[in-house]
């Protein structure tokens, strides 16, 4: 088992990261001085694979336990889902002491997350990440949220949770492709901070695909130590922790242009390398770079190639990001694997040539 500290002051919190450990969640709650009730909310799919382990786990330490659930997919990351669940914790007695735990993937921890942050203006809060994605990254660094009309995690709170677990043996129900998407974002941590996190990744792929504990576990503790490192000096998202949007500018747009046909993880992964490929044009990275990159990715079984879509309309969606600032679109470019850098001095006729070439 890994233990990664997230050193943020009084806020700071430990993510336990190892297999068969989401067992242990009731006696860790206990150690950190909670006690009497606690409430998992969930939803149906993940209910129905983990929810009695968590919930033994629970009384066993002695905790009087509610379970809510919350229906399947990110349409019910909303206020009408907060507002039922807000319903439920009164109706449930939860005060101001009762935990929450959020038992899920990405769009469980953010809505409980958001509950949590402000029933009774915010009670103690547990990450259980249960897909690669919210194990290597939406369950670590405090953003909470939930989508509203047109904004989409734009509604929320930051809110460190009190402790994460993460464990990795619950990755083995996971789909293939929830499994590959998580695989792009662990790749987009191993490209902004760590060359030696690539060549592991590039070693160890095989190995990673077919489920193997122990690189399971290396590569979740290696992803979040990174994120946790890029919370730790720009917690409430001030800077730095933009890093983080690599290969999200293009990715939004595509996944937008596409209508959505293009999932998020798909498109991030085109996009880091439509991004690489810029900063190949621009000089910025070698070539031979861009090439492993690509291969990488490729590999992982993450698309590599833009699918036909209008060039014109994925910038023009670009320019209405959240992340254009005075009508100039912001790039997180890689120099060299292990480092990328922020700027908006890209001209739109670089972009632009380099999507038409990727399609
Ligand atoms: N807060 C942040 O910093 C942050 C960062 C990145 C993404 N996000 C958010 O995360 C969300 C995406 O998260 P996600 O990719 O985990 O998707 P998700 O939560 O929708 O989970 C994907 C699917 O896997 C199922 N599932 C979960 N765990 C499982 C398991 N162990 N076995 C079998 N099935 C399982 C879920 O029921 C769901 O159908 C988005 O809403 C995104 O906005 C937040």
């Amino acid at each position: 088992m890994k233990k990664i500290d997230v050193r943020l002051g009084p806020n700071s919190y430990s993510i336990h990261i190892g297999s068969g450990i989401l067992k242990q969640t009731g006696i860790k709650l206990k150690e950190l001085g909670f006690q009497d009730k606690a409430v998992i909310i969930t939803n149906p799919v993940v209910k129905k694979l983990y929810g009695a382990l968590v919930e033994q786990s629970l009384g066993d330490a002695g905790f009087k336990t509610t379970m809510l659930e919350v229906p399947d997919g990110e349409q019910y990351k909303s206020l009408e889902s907060a507002g039922k669940l807000y319903q439920q914790l009164a109706e449930s007695g939860a005060e101001r002491s009762t935990v929450i735990l959020a038992l899920g993937g990405g769009v469980i921890g953010d809505l409980a997350g958001f509950v949590a942050a402000t029933y009774m203006r915010g009670v103690p809060l547990a990450q259980l990440p249960t897909t690669l994605l919210s194990q290597c990254d939406s369950s670590i660094g405090g953003k909470t949220a939930v989508n509203h009309g047109l904004l989409k995690n734009e509604i929320g709170a930051f809110y460190q949770p009190v402790m994460t677990i993460a464990d990795i043996s619950v990755l083995k129900t996971l789909s293939q492709s929830e499994l590959t998407g998580g695989l792009g974002e662990v790749i987009k941590y191993a490209v902004i901070k760590d060359k030696d996190f690539f060549v592991y990744l590039e070693k160890h792929l095989d190995l990673i695909k077919a489920l193997d504990e122990g690189a399971l576990e290396t590569i979740v503790a290696k992803s979040a130590q990174i994120k946790a490192e890029i919370v730790e000096s720009d917690e409430k998202d001030m800077g730095l922790r933009n890093i983080l949007n690599f290969g999200h500018t293009v990715g939004h747009a595509v996944e937008s242009v596409s209508g959505f046909r293009v999932v998020h993880g798909q498109a991030v992964a085109v996009c880091m390398v439509a991004t690489a490929n810029i900063a190949g044009e621009l000089d910025i990275m070698d070539y031979d770079s861009v090439i492993r990159l690509t291969a990488l990715l490729n590999k992982a079984g993450l698309m590599t190639k833009l699918p036909q879509l209008d060039v014109q309309q994925v910038m023009q969606s670009m320019r209405f990001d959240k992340k254009v600032r005075s009508g100039k679109i912001r790039f997180v470019l890689p120099r060299s694997i292990g480092q990328v850098f922020m700027t908006d001095d890209v001209s739109p006729a670089v972009v632009e040539k380099v999507l038409g070439e990727m399609i």
